[in-house]
C-alpha cells in the first residue's frame, strides 16, 4: 500500500471509493446508489469549477473568518522546556470549531441540487451548530440527529441549534452517542433522499462524504502552509503536527497540505481518546489495532467484539466518542504516514488545566487530548521543533464537564 506523490488523498481511492484497496468504499442499500452517484457527479464537477471555489472561498473568509489565528504559546513552551508550542487557533472559525468548513460547503452543494431540507448528525454538538447555522445562512430547513448522552452532556450546542432554527431529534438506541446519531441520520436518509440532503459531520461515511469533508477541512492546512512561511521563512525542517481524531476531519484537514513533505521534516501525530484510565472501553481504534469492519457505509478499522459487532466506547469528549476512523486516516496508518496515539480522559483534563493556566487559550477536551500528548513529547524535542496543536473546538461546550471534574475555577 503506498501514497501516491502530488494527488490528493481524496482522489486516491479506486473506482469503487477504497484507499489502499480495502478501506472506504460504499456499503450502502441499493436506494442509496442514484443520490450517492448523483452527489458524487455534482461534487466532481463543483471541485474543479474556479466559479465554485471563489464562492467557497469568499464564505470561508467573510462568513466562516478565515484565516483563524497561529499562535506561539510562549508561556507553555516556556514551562515545558523543549520545542517551541504553537497553536493553529482553529477554534476561532465562526461557530467554535473546524466543522463550520464541512457544513458550508454541503449546504452549498444542497442549494446546487436544488434540495431544501439538510440533515446532519453530531456528537460534540459542533457539526450540528454548524450546520444549522450555515443552512440559517442558505435557507434550507435542517434537521439534527444526536444520542440522547450527548444531548445531556453538550447543552450549549444543543441550545445553539435550536436557537437557529434547527429540528434536535434525540436519538435514543444503543450507546446514544455520535455512532447512533449517525445511524439514524442514515437511516432517515434512505427514507427521504429525493427531498433531503446529508452532511455527515466527519471523514466518515460512503465514499463522497469522506471526500468532501475532507476536501472543506483543508482549508486549515492551507492557512496554516502560508502562516508557516509568512513565520519562519519556509516550511520548517522539524515540524510536528499534533491533532484529536474522531471521526478524522480536523486531523486530516490540519496535515492535507503536508502530504507530500517527507516524514521525518513533518510528522503527523493523531491523538485518538483512551477513554478513563480505569475502563477497558476506549475510542482508540488505531492506536489499540482494532480489526477492519464496516460502519456506516465504509469499510475501516473499528472497535469490534469477536462476532464483529460494534463496540461501544467510552470517552469525556463527546467529539471523540466514536468506534470507527475515516478511511483517509487507516490509509495513512498503513502507509505510515501519520502516527496514532491515545490520551485518556485525565490525561486531556491535566492538558487542559495546563494549557489554560498559561496561556488566554481553551481547547475543548477534543482538542485537549492532542495538547496533552504534544506536551508531554516536546519536553524530549530540540528548541528548533515546532510543535503545532490544532485547537480546533472551544471549550464553552464542555463548561459542565470541566466544573463537574476540575471546579469551578477553571470554567
Ligand atoms: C471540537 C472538536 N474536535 C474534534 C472532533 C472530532 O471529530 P473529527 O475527528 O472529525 O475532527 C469534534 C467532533 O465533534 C469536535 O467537535
Amino acid at each position: 500500500m503506498k501514497l501516491k506523490k502530488r494527488i490528493p488523498v481524496i482522489d486516491q481511492g479506486d473506482k469503487q471509493g477504497f484507499w489502499g484497496g480495502k478501506f472506504g468504499g460504499n456499503f450502502v442499500p441499493e436506494t442509496l446508489k442514484k443520490p450517492i452517484e448523483d452527489l458524487e457527479i455534482l461534487f466532481n464537477k463543483l471541485k474543479k469549477d474556479k466559479k465554485f471555489i471563489n464562492e467557497r472561498d469568499k464564505y470561508f473568509k467573510n462568513w466562516v473568518g478565515s484565516p483563524t489565528r497561529f499562535i506561539k504559546l510562549e508561556n507553555l513552551t516556556k514551562h515545558v522546556g523543549g520545542a517551541q508550542i504553537w497553536s493553529k487557533v482553529v477554534s476561532d472559525a465562526n461557530g467554535g470549531a473546524h466543522k463550520i468548513y464541512n457544513a458550508t460547503v454541503h449546504c452549498l452543494l444542497a442549494k446546487r441540487s436544488g434540495k431544501k431540507v439538510i440533515c446532519g448528525d453530531t456528537g460534540a454538538g459542533y457539526a450540528g451548530k454548524m450546520l444549522s447555522m450555515a443552512a440559517k445562512k442558505f435557507g434550507l430547513k435542517c434537521k439534527i440527529f444526536m444520542g440522547a448522552k450527548d444531548i445531556r452532556r453538550q447543552q450549549p450546542n444543543v441550545r445553539a441549534m435550536k436557537k437557529n432554527g434547527a429540528e434536535v431529534i434525540p436519538v435514543y438506541s444503543g450507546s446514544q452517542t455520535l455512532v447512533d446519531a449517525v445511524s439514524e441520520c442514515m437511516r432517515y436518509w434512505v427514507a427521504n433522499c429525493d427531498k433531503v440532503a446529508m452532511c455527515v459531520g466527519s471523514t466518515v461515511g460512503p465514499a463522497v462524504f469522506v471526500r468532501i469533508c475532507g476536501w472543506s477541512t483543508s482549508q486549515i492546512s492551507r492557512e496554516l502552509k502560508t502562516q508557516l512561511v509568512d513565520e519562519f521563512g519556509s516550511v520548517p525542517k522539524k515540524l510536528k503536527l499534533y491533532n484529536c481524531v474522531g471521526g478524522g476531519s480536523s486531523s486530516f484537514g490540519f496535515w492535507n497540505e503536508f502530504m507530500d513533505y517527507d516524514k521525518k521534516q513533518c510528522e503527523f501525530i493523531g491523538v485518538e481518546a483512551g477513554g478513563p484510565t480505569k475502563s477497558k472501553k476506549h475510542a482508540a481504534p488505531l492506536t489499540y489495532g482494532s480489526k477492519i469492519g464496516i460502519l456506516h457505509g465504509a469499510a475501516q478499522y473499528v472497535n469490534q467484539n469477536t462476532d464483529g459487532q460494534i463496540e461501544e466506547t467510552e470517552s469525556i469528549s463527546a467529539g471523540l466518542d466514536y468506534p470507527g476512523i475515516s478511511p483517509l486516516h487507516c490509509f495513512l496508518k498503513d502507509t505510515k504516514r501519520a502516527r496514532y496515539t491515545a490520551a485518556s480522559d485525565e490525561e486531556a483534563l491535566n492538558a487542559y488545566k495546563l494549557v489554560t493556566k498559561f496561556e488566554k487559550l481553551r481547547p475543548s477536551l477534543e482538542p485537549s487530548h492532542a495538547f496533552s500528548v504534544a506536551i508531554a513529547e516536546s519536553k524530549r524535542f530540540s528548541k528548533d521543533t515546532i510543535v503545532v496543536v490544532n485547537s480546533c473546538g472551544d471549550a464553552y461546550k464542555d463548561r459542565g464537564i470541566i466544573e463537574k471534574r476540575l471546579g469551578k475555577k477553571y470554567v
